[in-house]
């Protein structure tokens, strides 16, 4: 029996259940692009093969166009059982930890990331994460199943769950030092409150502290908020080979507080 502290200060009792999953993003999309696709393809060659003139050459044009929802359907269904897993590990290789860092992950869902972080920590560290919960974003998408695996992947000790908002997050200034977020930000409806969700992380990160985003589509307006905002920007490129389906990181740092001496030592 393990257990897993929440925000809150309630303790939930959760039997390790074997391998934590990490379940499928955007499942209605997901099923919608295989159906139409598999739909398409099996009318397109259904019509090619039994159909003449134009029906036919009509039928071997929707089999060719089917192909594309089919193969994006694929790559989400892929990158569910293997992609983000890769896609997780490159991330989080992109940190040089210590082990002691407070770690943010914004739209946690089943905790890809914050169990991933929670295993570089060591004493003193401890990984956050946040999330609404929204059903159409992922398969089982609950604070229940979050909790199921961080005790399947024994992570209690190093993680705090908590249900909040991305557009105002219940933290203090300078609260983090790394603030990750993966397919979540495109989520949130509308340019004003993305930005609003960016610049809350902008708001927690410590100085010096990193914020890694990835989405699936390109990052580069997301970098401009940042290098608006004061942070650098170390990259902003896709990630396709990696995920194996549509994925852009944006990778930015906030700079660090120059201190006295070295203020004196720089003529500042
Ligand atoms: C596609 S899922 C990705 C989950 C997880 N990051 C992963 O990679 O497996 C997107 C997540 O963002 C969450 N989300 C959407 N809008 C949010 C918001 N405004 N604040 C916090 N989380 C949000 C959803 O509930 C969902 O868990």
């Amino acid at each position: 029996m393990s257990t897993t502290r929440l925000h809150n200060g309630t303790v939930k009792m959760k039997t390790p259940s074997g391998k934590a999953h990490y379940g499928f993003d955007a499942p209605g999309v997901m099923r919608g692009l295989l159906a139409g696709g598999l739909g398409g393809l099996v009318l397109g060659i259904a019509a090619a093969l039994l159909a003449t003139g134009w029906l036919r050459a009509a039928g071997v044009g929707l089999a060719a166009v089917a192909g594309v929802p089919l193969i994006l359907g694929l790559s989400m269904v892929v990158y569910g059982l293997i992609g983000k897993q890769r896609m997780r590990d490159h991330m989080l290789g992109l940190i040089d930890w210590r082990g002691d860092e407070r770690v943010l992950d914004i739209g946690t869902g089943r905790g890809l990331l914050l169990i991933g972080a929670a295993k570089r920590l060591g004493r003193g560290g401890q990984a956050t994460g946040i999330d609404i919960w929204r059903a159409e974003d992922l398969t089982d998408n609950s604070l229940d199943r979050l909790a199921e695996n961080v005790g399947a992947e024994r992570v209690e000790n190093a993680v705090t769950l908590l249900t909040a908002d991305a557009r105002k997050l219940p933290f203090p200034d300078a609260s983090f030092d790394v603030v990750l977020s993966l397919y979540c930000i495109h989520n949130i409806e509308g340019r004003a409150d993305q930005d609003a969700a960016l610049a809350e992380i902008v708001r927690v990160l410590k100085p010096g502290g990193r914020a890694l985003i990835g989405e699936w589509l390109p990052t580069h307006r997301y970098a401009g908020v940042f290098r608006t905002a004061g942070l650098t920007v170390r990259g902003s490129r896709t990630h396709f080979a990696t995920a194996l389906t549509l994925m852009w990181l944006v990778d930015a740092e906030k700079p660090a507080l120059i201190t006295q001496p070295e203020r004196k030592r720089a003529h500042v």
